[in-house]
């Protein structure tokens, strides 16, 4: 059994923490940002590997869900997402809006410099 707590980072970011109610240890989190022109982004959702596949990110998201209804009912909402939790994120009624790409900067001295 977990409990969710909530803490006001400062003004645009709201954090979730998810904590074990037996053993009182963090098992989770994930948060939302502000922006500008009424947009809310998803952000930071992690849980702890031993304790995925639980339902911990679920009970987190639909407390994010809850929290930004009541608070901000008329904001738009986006997150990023990987491949492993779209179909989570489309059965909570997202869609894909843009696909990105990551990229890694390269290592500039392997790249340009000749060692000698
Ligand atoms: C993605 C992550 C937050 C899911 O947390 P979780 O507590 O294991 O998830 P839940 O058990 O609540 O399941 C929620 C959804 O997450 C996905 N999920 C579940 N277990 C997962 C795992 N081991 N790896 C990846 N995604 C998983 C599924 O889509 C699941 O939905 P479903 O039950 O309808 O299939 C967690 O695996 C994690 O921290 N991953 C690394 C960080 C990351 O990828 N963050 C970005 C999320 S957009």
């Amino acid at each position: 059994m977990i409990k969710i707590n909530i803490v006001e980072v400062d003004k645009s970011v709201i954090l979730f923490i998810a904590i074990d109610i037996s053993s009182s240890e963090v098992v989770g989190k994930c948060a939302f940002k502000i922006r500008k022109n009424n947009l809310i982004r998803y952000q930071d959702a992690f849980i702890e590997k031993i304790n995925r596949g639980k339902g911990i990110y679920k009970q987190l998201f639909n407390a994010r869900e809850k929290y930004i209804e009541e608070n901000y009912p008329n904001f738009i909402i986006e997150s990023y997402c990987n491949k492993s939790t779209l179909h989570f994120f489309k059965a909570k009624g997202f869609s894909i809006k843009t696909k990105l790409y990551l990229v890694e900067k390269n290592n500039y001295i392997s790249q340009n410099l000749k060692v000698v």
